[in-house]
């Protein structure tokens, strides 16, 4: 793994592999950015001359080399771009892509220093963020470990003043980097090696090592207690389900947190079998219990004073002689029933149940976060998940969360007209079909029936950017992106600093 520090050294005086300064587009050119005048002197004042005849604009996205030139300790210089060229600071958006830009761009060697905008807390934090999930590499299965090794070591040149306030921030980046890198690492591990055991073995692990309460029901203790939905998405797979609950506490918690992830360790369809083609990349179906650990063991290190229990509701829909058909009743736990009349439909089902355990607990919020339908992705597009709730003040501020997180979120209705069509079953409460048009909605609603009164959910429907198919960019790569990861974290934050 990546190793990151941060240091106030100079960026002339620092040993490394290379030196990562930032530039922007201006209106006459390239704009070097703060943090590059050591380049710029040892350039003789012509840096922005150099670059633009290496081809650089300063755009988002680009990486340009060049050698260094004497004054300086590193033997390369790698400038990225920022974008359009500002007179207020570059944007904490921007600083993570640069910097994840850089990290991607020095797979494979040892030490590079990060010479980008660094003047506060949160843009060192920024930097050190994007360097960090840019270093992800996933090299489980490839017999050369995925070709170039991840930079080794990222030093974050930050200015004297503040170096405490610094550092802080470069471990709050570590403590969040590597869980996301955690979560993604999850997505990424092939179904056939993460099922709901090993997925509730390694939440076992984890808990142990961070100091978190772990309880795991198996399939036993799920038939015993009446979880249903778990029971009938799972029951055509070999491997059958588990619901976990991973808790931590804090002794001057004012609030405690419930996020409830999806865990569809491989979503096949299950009956109503998906075509090829749709069922490829279907290991993501976790995404979401991937996010809700990862988020709760982040509240951990960073020792948040909120309670954070994540459920993680885990199964694997497969099509078989045991597995749910199209027409069964399954009777969920608190004992609503449910028509299964598409078994593609079963996140929600496995939701359902682990929505109404985690408020036995009454919980202040619960948030569920869930790869839940292709219609969210249609409404959407690949990087932006949708927001919905029972609670309209609480879906804007989940919004505005995500977004000073650096996440795209939208906020998505649930008109009550849509829920009509859930409730036809002529022998179940509820089915899990309602109208196809608007299915991201309707998926919402269903789960909307199974939180009680009172409580105030959120509903993160991540179908579109938990997993990128495209080409790598910024601090995101192919594969797991560990989306709302970090929206969770800072909504935990904020809660505790809000009731403190
Ligand atoms: N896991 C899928 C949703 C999904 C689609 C996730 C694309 C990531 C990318 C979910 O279980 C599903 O199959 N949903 C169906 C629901 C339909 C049968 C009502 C869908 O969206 O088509
Ligand atoms: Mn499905
Ligand atoms: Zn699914």
């Amino acid at each position: 793994m990546t190793a990151l520090s941060v240091s106030t050294s100079s960026a002339a005086s620092l040993r490394a592999d290379a030196l990562v300064i930032g530039v922007a587009k201006g209106p006459k050119g390239i704009v070097p950015a703060p943090g590059a005048e050591a380049v710029n002197e040892a350039f003789e004042g012509k840096l922005a001359e150099v670059l633009t005849t290496l081809g650089a604009t300063g755009a988002e996205g680009e990486a340009v080399k060049v050698p260094s030139p004497a004054g300086l300790k590193a033997a390369l210089v790698l400038a990225v771009g920022l974008g359009e060229a500002t007179e207020d600071g570059y944007g904490l958006e921007a600083l993570r892509r640069a910097a994840g830009v850089a990290a991607r761009t020095l797979a494979g060697t040892k030490k590079a220093a990060l010479a980008l905008p660094a003047e506060s807390a949160d843009e060192v934090e920024a930097v050190a963020l994007g360097g960090l999930l840019g270093a992800y590499a996933f090299g489980t299965y490839k017999a050369d470990g995925n070709g170039k090794e991840p930079v080794g070591e990222l030093v974050v040149l930050a200015p004297r003043k503040g170096s405490k306030d610094a550092k802080a921030a470069v471990e709050r980046a570590v403590a969040v980097g590597e869980e996301m890198n955690r979560a993604r690492d999850l997505v990424n591990t092939a179904p056939n090696d993460l099922n709901p055991k090993s997925f509730a073995a390694i939440a076992q692990a984890a808990g142990k090592e961070h100091g978190l309460k772990v309880e795991v029901l198996d399939e036993k203790a799920l038939t015993k207690g009446g979880f249903g939905g778990l029971l009938g998405v799972g029951g055509g797979s070999a491997n059958p389900p588990r619901l976990v609950k991973v808790a931590y506490t804090h002794p001057k918690a004012k609030a405690t947190l419930a996020f409830v992830g999806k865990g569809i360790t491989y979503d096949s369809g299950g009956i109503s079998l998906k075509p090829a083609g749709h069922n490829e990349t279907m290991k993501c179906d976790m995404a979401g219990a991937a996010a809700v650990f990862a988020a709760v063991v982040a509240a951990k290190r960073l020792g948040l004073a909120v309670n954070v229990t994540a459920w993680l509701a885990l199964a694997e829909n497969m099509p078989s002689g045991t597995a749910t058909r199209p027409g069964d009743v399954l009777r969920m736990y608190g004992g609503k029933t449910v028509e299964v009349l598409n078994t593609d439909a079963e996140g929600r089902l496995v939701l359902a149940d682990a929505i109404v355990r985690a408020g036995e607990e009454n919980p202040d919020v619960i948030v569920d976060v869930a790869t839940l339908t292709g219609a969210m992705v249609m409404a959407l597009g690949n990087r932006t998940f949708g927001v919905m709730s029972n609670n309209d003040e609480l879906r804007e501020t989940l919004h505005a969360i995500a977004g000073e997180a650096g996440e795209q979120s939208w906020p998505m209705p649930l008109p009550a007209d849509l829920r009509k069509g859930m409730t036809e079953s002529t022998i179940a409460d509820l089915s899990n079909m309602g109208e196809r048009m608007g299915g991201g909605l309707v998926a919402g609603l269903f789960l909307k029936e199974f939180v009680a009164e009172g409580t105030d959910w959120v509903h993160l429907d991540i179908a579109g950017p938990a997993f990128h198919e495209g080409a790598p960019f910024g601090y995101t790569p192919k594969g797991g992106t560990a989306s709302a990861v970090r929206t969770l974290v800072r909504y935990a934050e904020q809660t505790a600093a809000a009731k403190a």
